[in-house]
């Protein structure tokens, strides 16, 4: 279902109402991420939600990043970097400015674009070739969007933790992003 022109889904934190000219209200849940699959399942379901009856991409990415950013403890970054003609070109995030073009194979980003693999970096200064936007990452995640076996970008989150992302983060990510891929008909 297409939202009607001025409708917009906002955001509210468990509890708060929302404003009354206010048509469409997304309530925004506070995830307990100790039990990692229940929390990536829920965030899933949120982000279906969000999504619902939007097809344009770079909006839909923009939801994603903002819900991830809102939802995931210890970030210090999460965006999305396009695939435009032969590189991959910032797209939607939250934290700091960071680079806009990044070629296939290089960094993790075009590593993930280069293997269409989940690259998943404990330790950011022992990855051959990271490229650091935010001096304080210390670990990354990084995965591919792909459509019907079409590369449409990666999503990228950043921590300032070491270890921050394990094999529980990685199966949760490669869902939501299913999800973010299929709402869109680009
Ligand atoms: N660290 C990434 C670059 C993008 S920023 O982290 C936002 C990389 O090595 O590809």
């Amino acid at each position: 279902m297409r939202r009607k022109p001025g409708h917009c889904a906002a955001f509210a934190v468990d509890g708060v109402e929302a404003a009354p000219h206010i048509a469409r209200m997304f309530e925004l849940k506070r995830l307990d991420f100790a039990d990692k699959p229940a929390a990536y399942a829920e965030l899933e379901k949120q982000l279906g939600a969000l999504l619902q009856g939007e097809r344009d991409f770079i909006a839909n990415c923009a939801n994603t990043a903002a819900l991830l950013w809102h939802s995931l403890p210890d970030l210090n970054w999460a965006g999305i970097y396009r695939l435009v003609g032969d590189e991959l070109v910032l797209g939607p995030f939250h934290g700091k400015p960071a680079c806009v073009r990044i070629k296939p194979g290089k960094g993790v980003c075009g590593t993930a674009a280069a293997t269409r693999r989940t690259v998943l970096v404990p330790d950011v200064r022992e990855f051959p070739g990271h490229i650091a936007c935010d001096a304080a990452s210390q670990s990354e995640i990084v995965v591919p969007l792909l459509r019907n076996g079409e590369l449409l970008g990666v999503l990228d989150l950043d921590s300032p933790k070491l270890n921050r992302f394990d094999a529980a983060d990685q199966a949760g990510l490669e869902r939501v992003v299913v999800t973010l891929t299929a709402s869109t008909g680009q």
